[in-house]
C-alpha cells in the first residue's frame, strides 16, 4: 500500500526545511555580474531615466559605486564607458587614456581582487552608433576587427581581468585573442558575446551609454529574434575561435537558448539580463503590479534553471543585498 495508486509530490514540499533540501537550482553572489556606466566629465552621478536605479559616474564620483559594489559581496562588474567626444572610426574606444581604460585602472588600483570586465565595442565611440566602421552604408566588417582588437589590448594593458567583446562582427574573437596573445595578455580571457540578438529590449541602454545608431539598425550584424539554429552556429564559430565564456543576450525571452548553448557547449555561460527586462520590472513594481524582490528572485532562478553559470544584470546590488539580509 503506498497510499493510492498516484505519486504523492506534495511530501517533498511539507515544510521549508525538506524543500530546502530538495531545491535544484541556486543563486548566489559568486554569480552576479553588476554594471558600471563611467562617463567622462566630472561630479557627475545621474540616474538613466528609464533605468530607475541604475547611475552614469564620472571618475571623481566612482569610487563610491565601486566600494558598494564589493562591500555587497559582488565579484565582478563590467564597464562601459560614454566618452566625451565621438568620431567615424571610433578612436576614443582604443586610446590608452580613454574613458573605459582610466576607469579600469582607477578601479584595479582600489579593488585588486575584484574582477573588472569590459566591454569591447565602438557603438559609443562611433559619430553613427554603429558597432563596426561604416563603409559607403556598409558596416565594414573586416576593417572593423582591427579597431577592436587594439581596443581590447588596450583595455588589457589598463589591467582589465576579463575582455567582452559585444560587437558581433565575423572573427572578432580570432582577432581579439591573437592580439591579445602578441601584446602578452595570453592570461586575459575572452567573455565573448557570442549570441546577440538584434532586440528591441536595448532601449534603455542606449539612452544610458547613447549609443543607437544615428541611420538604420543593427539587423545586419546582431540576430534574428526568430532564430535558433543560428545561435549554435554563432557560439560554435566563438568557441573553435577562442572564446573562455560564452554570452547570451538579452535573457529571458531566449531562455530556450540559454538552454540549447548549455547542452551543447563546455564552457561557462552568461546571461545578459538586459536594460529593457530591468526598466520593465522596475516599471511595474513602481506602480504596485508586483512583488518587485520576489519577481526578481524567479527570474534569477529562471536563468540558472535554462542553464545559466553568471548573471550580468543591473539588479546585481538588489540581488546581493536580499542574499545578505
Ligand atoms: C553595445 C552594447 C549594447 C548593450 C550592451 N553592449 C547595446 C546594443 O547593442 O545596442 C545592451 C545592453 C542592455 O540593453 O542592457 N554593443
Amino acid at each position: 500500500m503506498n497510499g493510492g495508486s498516484f505519486r504523492r509530490h506534495r511530501r517533498l514540499r511539507t515544510s521549508a526545511g525538506i524543500r530546502n533540501m530538495v531545491r535544484e537550482t541556486h543563486v548566489q553572489k559568486e554569480d552576479l555580474i553588476a554594471p558600471l556606466f563611467v562617463k567622462e566629465g566630472e561630479g557627475i552621478q545621474t540616474e538613466v531615466p528609464s533605468m530607475p536605479g541604475v547611475y552614469q559616474w564620472s571618475l571623481d564620483l566612482l569610487d563610491e559605486e565601486a566600494d558598494e559594489i564589493v562591500a555587497l559581496g559582488i565579484q565582478a562588474l563590467i564597464v562601459f564607458g560614454i566618452p566625451s567626444s565621438k568620431d567615424s572610426c571610433g578612436s576614443p574606444a582604443y586610446d590608452d587614456n580613454g574613458i573605459v581604460q582610466r576607469a579600469v585602472a582607477q578601479i584595479k588600483e582600489r579593488h585588486p581582487d575584484l574582477t573588472v570586465i569590459a566591454d569591447t565595442c565602438l557603438c559609443q565611440f562611433t559619430d553613427h552608433g554603429h558597432c563596426g566602421v561604416v563603409d559607403n552604408g556598409i558596416i565594414a566588417n573586416d576593417p572593423s576587427l582591427e579597431l577592436l582588437a587594439k581596443t581590447a589590448v588596450s583595455q588589457a594593458k589598463a589591467g582589465a581581468d576579463i575582455i567582452a567583446p559585444s560587437n558581433m562582427m565575423d572573427g572578432f574573437v580570432q582577432a581579439i585573442r591573437s592580439a591579445l596573445d602578441e601584446a602578452g595578455f595570453v592570461h586575459v580571457p575572452i567573455m565573448s558575446y557570442a549570441v546577440k540578438y538584434a532586440s528591441a529590449f536595448y532601449g534603455p541602454f542606449r539612452d544610458a551609454a547613447h549609443s543607437a545608431p544615428s541611420k538604420g539598425d543593427r539587423k545586419t550584424y546582431q540576430m534574428d529574434p526568430a532564430n535558433r539554429l543560428e545561435a549554435q552556429r554563432e557560439a560554435a564559430s566563438d568557441e573553435e575561435e577562442g572564446a573562455d565564456f560564452l554570452i547570451v543576450k538579452p535573457a529571458l525571452s531566449y531562455l530556450d537558448i540559454i538552454r540549447d548553448i548549455r547542452n551543447h557547449h563546455r564552457l561557462p555561460i552568461v546571461a545578459y539580463n538586459v536594460s529593457g527586462e530591468y526598466a520593465m520590472i522596475k516599471a511595474a513594481a513602481a506602480n504596485g503590479w508586483i512583488d518587485e524582490e520576489a519577481v526578481v528572485y524567479e527570474k534569477m532562478l529562471s536563468m540558472k534553471r535554462a542553464g545559466a553559470d553568471l548573471i550580468l544584470t543591473y539588479f546585481a546590488k538588489d540581488i546581493a543585498r536580499s542574499l545578505t539580509r
